[in-house]
């Protein structure tokens, strides 16, 4: 029997979870399933030990999270959704002007299950992907933010888990089940979206993942964030603030990197970084190709009539919508885009709402490439001619009319041949992945760094560099 579980004290919540019995039935028999998936496809080591996390308590700017040492498996995974604005209106799309939705309108129930659906099928997948992580970790504060990221994708379940259980009935108690049984990189019943089955086997890979996949989660987070339906808007807004801090990980992760690499070469007089156990700049700029490219797949198709139609509907509006000067609702309004004309690459005029996928990229891109022009800074401030560049879009694409071409990183239209030549140069080849897994080793004394990553500045929410993030 399941003894009588007070849920607010169980799962901190602002949805007044305690007065919803039939809420509360979907989760008890939900709950068990998490804390099972968890525990096989969750952190395969350090379950039992003390972590110093963040937790969110609440929706408040001003305190919204608590920080404590506890083990992972007593995570309180809270459902949040941000303040609503009285008399909220829809600001896009055909409903422009009309109050926004606290229930699923009948004629949205499918395409809105399968918004939520294909975002709560990332969370649960990156965990899986980050499994092996612990046991190479390069400190204990790495290993920490590792775990950091790890329990809030699983809050992020939680809460599209939360939408499904309490606006999508029976259909939505079958998709939450579904969410705990596709698996990450699993032949027969994968994850919804390609980059969610790619593997993050090393650090240096987690680090770009959280600075470019992550990033993508921001982006579609954000214009879920302006949906109509609120409670899928208010979820997504209070998940960005937690979302912030993964990206936080993945930039200075590869901040370090850049540093300890810039160190090595000033002070060894060399570019021969490798030989001093450091991750060379042309490596990163490999692995830089590769998250940037498949992370670009997420977006999905350019030229896309369902995002059209999400557009119009009022579903999923595009990143900072309210902030936009123009009608929101897009007739007759162009938009430039990069398309493939007589075998080459060439900048033409559409309509703007045809291609609303295409101008979230572009939103992504120019995102990303504030933080490549940060990564710069730090070679250039130590006097190093190198660059990091973003490979073109056109690059290394899987999804949408790129995918049916080869290019070089710098858009240049290349047969496969030649493809199948050079990508070795371009992407981390087995050599590259190799050198990297090679310097993977475990570093658990408190303040001390693995020697191809410099420590970070500071530490986490002002503890101390040598805090005991993992308690050992
Ligand atoms: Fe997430
Ligand atoms: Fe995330």
């Amino acid at each position: 029997m399941v003894a009588n579980v007070d849920y607010n004290e169980l799962i901190p919540n602002n949805v007044d979870l305690a007065s919803d019995r039939r809420l509360q039935r979907a989760l008890e028999s939900w709950h068990p399933k998490f804390m099972q998936w968890w525990r096989a496809r969750g952190p395969e080591y350090f379950q039992d030990n003390e972590i110093y996390l963040r937790t969110a308590i609440s929706v408040d700017k001003k305190g919204w999270a608590h920080f404590g040492s506890l083990k992972m498996p007593d995570y309180r995974w809270g459902i949040f959704l941000a303040e609503s604005a009285d008399d909220k209106k829809i600001t896009f799309g055909e409903h422009k002007g009309e109050a926004v939705w606290q229930d699923v309108p009948g004629e949205y129930r499918a395409p809105l299950r399968r918004l939520i659906v294909t975002q709560g099928d990332t969370e649960p997948a990156s965990v899986e992907q980050q499994r092996l992580l612990a046991v190479t970790a390069p400190s204990l504060l790495d290993m920490r933010n590792l775990f950091q990221v790890n329990v809030e994708e699983g809050r992020h379940l939680w809460a599209m888990v939360y939408l499904l259980m309490a606006h999508f009935g029976r259909d939505g108690r079958e998709e939450a089940e579904q969410l705990l049984i596709r698996q990450s990189g699993n032949e027969d019943k994968p994850r919804i979206l390609g980059a969610f089955n790619e593997k993050t086997p090393d650090w240096l890979a987690f680090f770009m993942f959280t600075f470019f996949t992550d990033r993508d989660g921001k982006y579609q987070l954000a214009s879920l964030a302006e949906s109509a339906f609120d409670p899928l808007a208010r979820s997504c807004q209070f998940m960005l603030t937690e979302e912030a801090h993964h990206m936080y990980v993945g930039e200075t992760g590869v901040s370090r990197v850049v540093q300890r690499a810039c160190e090595i070469m000033r002070d060894k007089k060399t570019d021969d970084v490798r030989h001093f156990g450091g991750v060379d700049l042309p490596t990163l700029q490999k692995y830089i190709n590769f998250h940037f490219s498949v992370s670009e797949d997420l977006f999905g198709s350019g030229q896309s009539t369902n995002a059209a139609n999400y557009f119009t509907s009022g579903l999923k509006g595009r990143y900072q919508e309210s902030r936009l000067k123009d009608d929101h609702q897009l007739i007759d309004e162009p938009y430039s885009v990069i398309r493939i004309e007589d075998g080459k690459l060439a900048e033409i005029e559409v309509s703007a709402l045809s291609v609303v996928n295409e101008r979230l990229r572009d939103d992504y891109i120019a995102d990303c490439q504030r933080g490549i022009d940060r990564w710069n800074k730090i070679i250039r401030d130590r006097g190093i001619d190198f660059s990091f560049r973003l490979p073109h879009r056109a690059f290394h694409r899987q999804i949408g009319e790129f995918a049916e071409i080869q290019a070089t990183p710098e858009g240049q239209i290349i047969d496969q041949a030649e493809w199948d030549k050079r990508a070795v140069e371009w992407l981390p080849n087995d050599e590259d992945q190799e050198y990297v897994g090679s310097l993977m080793v475990q570093v658990t004394e408190p303040g001390e760094f693995a020697p191809w990553i410099a420590p970070p500045r500071i530490g986490i929410n002002d503890q101390p560099v040598d805090f005991a993030y993992v308690s050992m």
